[in-house]
């Protein structure tokens, strides 16, 4: 087996940790994903359906994805392996640095594009008279444009990681989070004054139990899975660098709830502002490259609002990104027991190029279809609807069947120094051995046949 012959790098304190897996968690499927499945999928009805796969299955999973990480204290890969050795299970490990691959191949572009209004934001080049869809078909369709963006937003990723995990990524999620959490509140709190915030109120959290369905339920764990990161070894990864004494149930406790509640205020952020202006919210990139520039132009303040926005979605989607990619640089750096530059520079150099086409899917490429999908967005599709769900799957019967009772709960406790109630610990066993499976697979099936 090979072995980094120096020692294991490693977050400095819990805080650390915890901010880091907050950072990988909050992302562009808080901001512009979360709201408009919300206020589409039945408002508050969607919310309780999103709570409880989050509380009953999402987080049962990340718990087994941290008893992985840390008990192996290794990569997404070493990690089965050392648990396991010999056996197949290192193919699961192999399939969360792929998906990592492959959804930060497309998450560089859109990262891209956030760095692209930023600074159009500065630049103050959006006015109420501007054509929004002009604006960002030109920019998408631009190769120059989109790929400058794309590979400096990936630079910049690179460039964190390239810092190690206390001071690249710990220091730099501090800050990051810190931002993110003082911006948001105040973008919040200024939204709720305009006059027709409460319509946007309304969309996000006004109850409609009629449009509950098992779609619905569906995409509630969908998005859970994406929004806190589970099912691609980015939570194990940081797991792995986490200290045996930190408790292990307080930290995914907070990283969930913090994830919900920034979802939420990101809803309450845009949802008024965009009703203010008398629009609808649209899907994705059109509601946070398209309404959202406008609905800005027309506001008191517009300008710098539109800075600020730019700005946290930015450092929500560069956050995310470096735990995809240091899941990544763990991998190369720890398997071909390499210097950690080396590792980023050839992770830059295998992303660059899938994150390339994924560029020019909106340009050259936009006639090059993969399953009738373009490279983006089949690389969206795959990973975000099938890859996450199937390593969720693994993970949750590689901790619940091939970890035995006694290592499982030691992890959880930390050897004992955390007392946690035994009807609790029995509780998450069986949804990790026999609910979440059971649940995951079922998605999984209806994901493959589309219904
Ligand atoms: N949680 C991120 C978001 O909500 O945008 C997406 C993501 C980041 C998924 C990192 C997986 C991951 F490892």
């Amino acid at each position: 087996m090979k072995t980094s012959a120096k020692a294991r790098d490693s977050f400095k304190s819990n805080l650390g940790v915890i901010l880091a897996l907050i950072g990988s968690a909050i992302g562009l499927g808080n901001l512009w994903r979360f709201p408009y499945l919300v206020g589409t999928n039945g408002g508050a009805a969607f919310i309780v359906i999103y709570l409880l796969c989050i509380v009953f299955l999402c987080m049962p999973i990340m718990v087994c994805e941290f008893v992985i990480g840390r008990r192996s204290q290794a990569n997404a890969f070493r990690a089965f392996e050392k648990l396991r050795p010999n056996s197949a299970w290192k193919h699961t490990g192999l399939l969360a640095v792929i998906t990592c691959v492959i959804l930060l191949s497309f998450y560089v572009v859109v990262g891209g594009w956030t760095i692209d209004y930023f600074v159009k934001s500065l630049r103050m080049v959006f006015t109420p008279q501007t054509d929004y869809e002009g604006v960002f078909n030109s920019m998408v369709s631009s190769s120059a444009e989109n790929i400058f963006y794309t590979v400096l937003f990936l630079a910049v990723s690179a460039a964190v990681i390239l810092g190690g995990v206390r001071k690249g990524i710990e220091r730099t999620n501090k800050y990051l989070m810190s931002a993110l959490a003082i911006l948001i509140v105040f973008i919040v709190v200024y939204s709720m004054t305009l006059p027709g915030a409460k319509a946007g109120l309304n969309f996000l959290f006004k109850p409609d139990f009629s449009k509950v369905t098992f779609r619905v339920a569906l995409n509630a764990l969908g998005q859970g899975f994406l929004s806190l990161s589970i099912g691609c070894g980015a939570i194990m990864t940081y797991a792995s660098y986490a200290s045996k004494k930190d408790n292990l149930l307080k930290t995914t406790t907070v990283t969930t709830i913090s994830d919900t509640l920034f979802a939420l205020l990101a809803g309450m952020a845009i949802l008024p502002a965009v009703f203010s202006a008398g629009m609808n919210p649209g899907e994705g990139a059109g509601l946070a490259f398209i309404s959202l520039p406008y609905v800005f132009a027309g506001m008191p303040f517009g300008k710098l609002l539109s800075i600020l926005f730019y700005f946290i979605l930015f450092a929500a989607a560069l956050s995310s990104a470096i735990s995809l990619l240091e899941t990544i640089v763990a991998f190369l750096k720890e398997e071909s027991n390499t210097e950690r530059h080396r590792a980023v520079l050839l992770s830059f150099a295998v992303i660059v190029v899938f994150a390339v086409l994924c560029a020019l899917s909106f340009g050259v490429l936009s006639g090059f279809k993969i399953f009738g999908l373009t490279f983006f967005d089949f690389f969206d599709y795959i990973s975000s609807n099938i890859c996450l769900a199937i390593g969720a799957l693994l993970i949750s019967v590689f901790a619940g069947w091939k970890i035995s009772k006694e290592d499982f709960y030691d992890e959880i406790t930390s050897g004992g120094k955390y007392k946690i109630p035994k009807w609790l610990l029995g509780t998450l066993r069986v949804f990790v051995r026999y609910i979440a499976p059971l649940v995951v697979a079922i998605i999984i099936i209806n994901s493959l046949i589309g219904v």
